[in-house]
């Protein structure tokens, strides 16, 4: 069963370890982790480097599956389906957004998102010009990613990510290549997503700006060691500091 539905989205990992062996080294990524995320929430993960962050992110999004716990996604338990059921999550549930913005280079804004739509089968079922229009790309619509700015790279790959539909948005260090105030835009955009029901996970390694978020979901050593709103609580854009 996969429910899509608003309403039955949410992100649920119980006990979850991932661990990867590297010849005869046994690496711990993940340690026994716990993370409820429920629709129209906007979470950050922070944490140093090799915390476990993307492992955390991959594993949600079915692109790599836990060593052992229980994995839930939009009411699909992912531990226990088939390739065929996690190849259809990624497709129909689940949108990235990467660091790299990870856009095709022979194509144009326009038909960035259009692709993401056909990829997702959603051909047709909304303008692209319109979600471009949606994150501030109405005047670049004909250009290739080379003619834009990172910022609008990167707001290429959010409308593409939205052009999906899909109620679950990942985004792994979307801000990394971006200055403080572009990227504190972008986690604005991303912030949006979540007011339309989406349930929104962001990894950064900027404190100041998860200073944003409905929750920070701080991580160490492949644990969680804090899950709360932001110290001084969540501060729009206008009051960060830069
Ligand atoms: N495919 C893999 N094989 C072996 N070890 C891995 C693999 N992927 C990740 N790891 C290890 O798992 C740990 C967690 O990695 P992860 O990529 O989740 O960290 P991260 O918090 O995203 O770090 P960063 O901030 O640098 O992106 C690290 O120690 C890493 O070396
Ligand atoms: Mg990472």
């Amino acid at each position: 069963m996969l429910t899509t539905g608003e309403f039955c989205v949410v992100i649920d990992l119980q006990g979850v370890t991932k661990h990867y062996e590297v010849g005869p080294v046994l690496v711990t990524a993940l340690d026994g982790i716990d993370l409820h995320v429920d629709a129209g929430e906007f979470v950050v993960v922070l944490g140093p480097s090799g915390s476990g962050k993307t492992t955390t992110l991959n594993i949600i999004g079915a692109l790599d599956t836990a060593s052992t716990g229980k994995v839930t996604v939009g009411g699909r338990d992912l531990t226990d389906s088939s390739r065929g059921e996690l190849f259809a999550l990624r497709r129909e549930t689940v949108s990235f957004i990467f660091q790299s913005f990870n856009l095709f280079p022979g194509l144009t804004a326009t038909e960035n998102v259009e692709f993401g739509m056909d990829v997702s089968g959603k051909s047709g079922s909304a303008d692209p010009a319109d979600i471009l229009e949606s994150v501030g790309l109405g005047h670049r619509l004909g250009h290739f990613p080379h003619e834009l700015s990172g910022g609008e790279q990167q707001r290429v790959a959010i409308a593409r990510a939205l052009a999906t539909g899909n109620s679950v948005l990942l985004a792994d260090e979307p801000t990394g290549e971006l200055d403080f105030k572009t990227g504190a835009q972008i986690l604005e955009l991303l912030a949006e997503q979540a007011q339309k029901d989406r349930a929104v996970l962001v990894v950064t390694h900027n404190r100041e700006i998860s200073r944003m978020a409905d929750r920070v979901v701080e991580m160490s050593s492949g644990q969680i060691i804090s899950d709360g709103p932001p110290e001084g609580g969540k501060t729009p854009l206008s009051e960060l500091h830069w």
